[in-house]
Formats: structure tokens, C-alpha cells, sequence
């Protein structure tokens, strides 16, 4: 994670590197830092804390400079400390680091042995004294690949030289980096957000490239140390989705924009005057696909488990799920008739990464399903499908997994179409229920708007809570556990409710709030069933369901009846109120809702 910026310029860079900070922090936020050179000398300053405590540093003391780099961290390596804070920097360099370096307590022992001094217990500092020691004998471009030789692990780098005091250098294996073109000046930055307010002409590293900027040139070199030419890209703008507007925070707009995700989701697949969804190119012909392997993390993977349901339901291809940081270890038989889907918010989810590319090394055919359209994992893959989201912000995703279910969804009734496993009639129909989704979303948020707040207090005194829910609700009780427990750091946890008697219903004692997941399909009776289980041993129950009948209302804390619609489109109006329940109880518990504490919004590292 963490989050790194660069600006070559013949103007003050200091205000420039701290706005694009602070749209970095969604990257990590437990400290801040910028360097500048000034009058042939590396000039740092760093905190602990948001980059309001460095905007405020720079206030009292402001930094001089046209060349910096800055630095927004989530810890890896040594507590969140001002020491620890990037940049790092010796006489001659000053470093900022997005990745983790594996091999740094060797590399460490070796600079040591040559009379380095550590200040800090970062990886990142080994980088720094490395580039110095080279620097002794070599020019810039071999200083600087023999460094990244000897760097095992990923990493993006922004780095500023004393010597070469009109150049910021970038450097990327494994962490995304991007490159903007600007008006007598140039950039880095961990993605095209945080350079966005300054440029719209972006070029994306590859791994192995290095970059070297001045304020009116850019070159790049790939690992073979050759020169190269990059292509530009010209960014779109999205400023309605970057703008809080009057929501409070990003968390409470991006859950009420979840009806506007899925219309423009539907519009970008759906052709609904010839009834069909408008995919092609499929990297194997549906017809011949053996299995479908889904792979995600955290939410991301919980969409995948719905889509199991999905795609066992609606065609008859065996399908796997899977975690990507165990995926990525395991001794996987690869099979080129295997579809592999990876699944991604952000699209740089560095296990999800790893996955994708051990599948590309056994040559099998790939498909991504990504936010961020110019993510690595979206430029790696065979078949990208958007979910058209525009951007997240709230470090919990919320539109995300919305999108991300929706698009899943749309692929398998779309496979079942080429296989003929679903009949015209109820392809069709598939398709009239989709036009009808994001109003029974924003209908949804608008009644779970008002219910959840007073729901949300039970869970403030409770000792823990617990999601229940069978078939397509299960993934929801785990999204909703997850939710719970990122925002407002309370212990929850999703269960498949026909479980609990395996052992989490031990859990259940007087008070303990236990969320079920019961709209009315195949698995109806049997979760009402568990519900009472819980009930009859004192545990508060929060009953959502779309079924009408009072009597399984009865001795339930509260009840969420949200709308009626089709079995399979249940998991969208579900995740709902469990979003905003997490939201209320969070606000009431005066968390950081959209920056929880120890999470990152890009996890690009292991
Ligand atoms: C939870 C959350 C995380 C992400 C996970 C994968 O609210 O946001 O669990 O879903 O880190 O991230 P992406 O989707 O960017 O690969």
C-alpha cells in the first residue's frame, strides 16, 4: 500500500505534493512526508498521522523547492513513526517506497557491515543507502539498476538526487506507478487520481520500467536498461464521483449511488431493445469451458461466492472459488479450457496480481473484473469487464461489490445463453429484471436509510454480533460481518446459518445481536428455523426479509422488510441495509468511516 507522489517543476512543488497526498491517503494514512531539493540539498519533513499534520508542518515551516517527492505510508515494516515516515534519506538520495523489499535484513547486514547507521526500521531505508553506495562508483542509470538488482520483493519508487538536482527518478516491480504530462512540469503518482487535478495525460510503468523525469522531459528505460516509448493516454473525467458533494463522508455517497452504479452497469451491458447482453470476444468459447475459477479478496471474494451460486444455478460449468493469496502458493493443475476470473476493485490487489500472473505463466485464458479500468491487473488480463463504478473512495467498498456481483451475474446469464443452458424466455426475462434493479436499490437505501440508525445502537453495548443467512445469503452475512467489523472494529462474523449448530451457536448468550438473512426463496423456512434456535437462547434478533407475514416477526428485536424481487437478485437488496447498518454503527462509535484504522483502500502488498 502506501502512497507515493513526484513532481519535477521550475515552480514551488510543496502545496502541489500535499493536495495529491491527500488523495493518496486512501492508500494509508498513519503518517506523511515530502523531501524537496532546495539550493543543491535534500530538504525532509515528516509526521505521524494524516497529511494534515504535514500540511500544518509546512505551514509553520514551509518547504522551498521545484523537485519533490512525497509520501502517504501504511506500515509494514516498523510501527507508524516519525522516523519510519518516508521519505528516507541520506546526503545524496532521499527515497519514498510503495511495496515491501523480502530481502532487507540481509541487505541491511551489509550496509552496516560498510558503515551505514539506520535511523529507521524500515525496508525502505536499505534502498536508500544502496543507491548512495553505488552512486560512489557508478553513474546514474547503472546506480540505480544495480539497486534494483538487488531488490528482492515489489516496489514502486519516487526518487530525488542531490547530484542530479533537476530530476525526480521513478521506478516500478510489482506496484503500480504512474506517470502524468504536465505544463512545464511532470509527475508520479501511485495511480492517476492523485495527479489528476494537474494532468489528464497519463502513462502507466510497466514492471521493470524506470522513469526519469525533469520539468519539461520524460525518459523511460525497461529492465533491459534500454530506452523506451511509452504511450499516452488521455484520462476521463469523473469529477462527480471525486466531489463529497454534501454527503458527510465518501462511504455514505458512494452507498447512495449504488442505484446509479447499477443502471450504468445494465446500459453498458444490457441491450434491452434486442433483449441481450451485449458481450463478445470471450477469450474461450463459452461452449468449451470446463470450469470457471473465481478469485478474489475480502469483498471481492465474497462476490465471487455469490456468483458460485449464480453460475451453478444457471449453467452446468463446475466452478471454484477462490482466495488469491492462497491460490497464488497452492499447486494449482492449470487447464487451458479453464476460465480463470479474477476479481478487483482497484485492479492492484497484489495477491489477486500474483494469482493472475502465475496464470498467465501456465498460459490459460484470463478474465478481470475491475473498477479501475487502468489497473495492472485489468492490463494483464485476456478479457477486462468494467463495472463502471467510477471511482471508490471510502476505504470499505460498498458500489464496488455492488458492481462487482452485478457484472458476475450478467457474465453468467450471458455463458448460459451461448450454452444453451437457459431458455429464451428466461434470458429475457433475466434481462426485464435488471432494467428494474437500481430503483429497488434506491428504493432500498431510502428505507434502510431511516431503519438502520436506531438498529445500530444494540450493537455499540454487544460483546459481538452475528450474520446469519443460506444460499445466495450466506456471502451477504460474511459481507456483512466484514463491513461491520472494518468500520467499526467490533467482532462479527458470517456464518451459513445452517452451521450455527456445529459450534457458533455456543456464541449465543442474552443481548448478543444476530443479524438473518431471510428473503423469501428456496432456503426460507429452514433460515427462519435458525433464527428461532437463536431467539430461544436470548440472542437479539435483526430479521430482514421481504416477506410479509407478521408471525415470523414475533419475539424479533427488529424487522427490515425491504422489497420484493427475484430470488437471484436477492444478494443486491440484502448487502443494503447491512452496509448502512455498519455505517450507523460506526458513526456512533466516532470512527474514521472512511479511513479505518490499519486498512488501506489498495492493498499492493502481500
Ligand atoms: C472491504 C474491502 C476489502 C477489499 C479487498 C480487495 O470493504 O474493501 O476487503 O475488497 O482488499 O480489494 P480489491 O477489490 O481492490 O482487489
Amino acid at each position: 500500500m502506501c502512497g507515493i507522489i513526484g513532481i519535477a517543476s521550475s515552480k514551488l512543488v510543496a502545496q502541489n505534493i500535499i493536495h495529491s497526498l491527500k488523495k493518496l491517503e486512501y492508500r494509508g494514512y498513519d503518517s506523511a512526508g515530502i523531501a524537496t531539493i532546495v539550493d543543491n540539498e535534500i530538504h525532509e519533513k515528516k509526521c505521524t498521522g494524516r497529511v494534515d499534520n504535514l500540511e500544518k508542518l509546512l505551514f509553520k515551516n514551509p518547504s522551498k523547492g521545484s523537485l519533490g517527492i512525497g509520501h502517504v505510508r501504511w506500515a509494514t515494516h516498523g510501527i507508524p513513526s516519525q522516523l519510519n515516515a518516508h521519505p528516507h534519506s541520506s546526503d545524496e538520495v532521499s527515497v519514498v517506497h510503495n511495496g515491501i523489499i523480502e530481502n532487507s535484513t540481509l541487505l541491511k547486514k551489509n550496509l552496516e557491515e560498510k558503515g551505514y547507521k539506520f535511523k529507521s526500521q524500515t525496508d525502505t531505508e536499505v534502498i536508500t543507502f544502496l543507491l548512495t553506495d553505488f552512486l560512489k562508483s557508478y553513474d546514474l542509470v547503472d546506480a540505480i539498476n544495480k539497486t534494483l538488482k538487488a531488490l528482492n520483493g515489489s516496489f514502486a519508487l519516487g526518487i530525488l538526487f542531490k547530484k542530479y538536482s533537476n530530476i525526480v527518478v521513478g521506478a516500478r516491480r510489482g506496484s503500480p506507478l504512474a506517470v502524468g504530462y504536465g505544463p512545464e512540469e511532470n509527475y508520479l503518482g501511485s495511480d492517476s487520481y492523485a495527479l489528476k487535478s494537474m494532468t489528464n495525460k497519463i502513462t502507466y510503468l510497466d514492471d521493470g520500467d524506470v522513469c526519469i523525469l525533469t520539468n519539461n522531459k520524460i525518459e523511460f528505460y525497461n529492465s533491459e536498461n534500454k530506452k523506451i516509448n511509452k504511450k499516452i493516454l488521455t484520462l476521463s473525467e469523473d469529477k462527480q464521483f471525486t466531489d463529497k458533494g454534501d454527503y458527510k463522508d465518501f462511504m455514505s455517497k458512494e452507498i447512495n449511488e449504488q442505484n446509479i452504479t447499477a443502471k450504468t452497469c445494465v446500459k453498458e451491458y444490457v441491450d434491452q431493445l434486442r433483449k441481450d447482453i451485449n458481450l463478445y470476444n470471450f477469450p474461450i468459447n463459452p461452449k468449451d469451458i470446463e470450469k470457471i475459477v473465481l478469485i478474489g479478496c475480502g469483498t471481492a471474494y465474497h462476490s465471487c461466492i455469490t456468483a458460485k451460486y449464480w453460475f451453478e444455478e444457471l449453467t452446468n460449468i463446475p466452478i471454484e472459488i477462490d482466495i488469491a493469496s492462497e491460490f497464488r502458493y497452492r499447486k494449482i493443475n492449470f487447464n487451458n479450457k479453464n476460465l480463470y476470473v479474477f476479481v478487483s476493485q482497484s485492479g492492484e490487489t497484489a495477491d489477486t496480481y500474483a494469482a493472475l500472473d502465475l496464470c498467465k505463466k501456465n498460459n490459460v485464458k484470463t478474465c478481470s473484473i475491475i473498477n479501475v479500468v487502468e489497473s495492472s491487473i485489468a492490463r494483464s488480463s485476456d478479457f477486462v469487464l468494467p463495472i463502471h463504478a467510477g471511482p471508490e473512495i471510502g476505504v470499505a467498498s460498498t458500489k464496488a461489490f455492488i458492481g462487482q456481483m452485478l457484472v458476475l451475474f450478467i457474465l453468467a446469464i450471458k455463458i448460459s445463453e451461448i450454452r444453451k443452458e437457459i431458455n429464451k424466455t428466461d434470458y429475457e426475462n433475466k434481462i426485464d429484471d435488471l432494467q428494474k434493479l437500481p430503483d429497488l436499490i434506491k428504493d432500498t437505501i431510502n428505507y434502510c436509510q431511516d431503519n438502520t440508525p436506531i438498529i445500530a445502537k444494540d450493537f455499540i453495548k454487544a460483546k459481538g454480533s452475528m450474520f446469519l443467512g443460506r444460499g445466495l445469503s450466506f456471502p451477504i452475512a460474511l459481507e456483512g460481518a466484514l463491513k461491520l467489523k472494518e468500520l467499526s472494529y467490533l467482532h462479527a462474523e458470517g456464518y451459513p446459518a445452517g452451521e450455527m449448530k456445529h459450534g457458533p451457536l455456543a456464541l449465543i448468550e442474552e443481548g448478543l445481536p444476530v443479524v438473518i438473512l431471510a428473503p423469501k426463496d428456496r432456503y426460507f423456512e429452514k433460515t427462519i428455523s435458525n433464527m428461532q434456535e437463536v431467539i430461544a437462547r436470548g440472542g437479539k434478533v435483526i430479521l430482514i426479509t421481504d416477506e410479509d407475514n407478521k408471525i415470523i416477526s414475533e419475539n424479533v428485536r427488529f424487522t427490515l422488510k425491504i422489497a420484493k424481487t427475484n430470488e437471484y437478485l436477492s444478494p443486491f437488496l440484502m448487502t443494503i441495509p447491512l452496509q448502512l447498518l455498519a455505517y450507523h454503527v460506526a458513526a456512533l462509535k466516532n470512527c474514521d468511516i472512511d479511513k479505518p484504522r490499519n486498512l488501506a483502500k489498495s492493498v499492493t502488498v502481500e
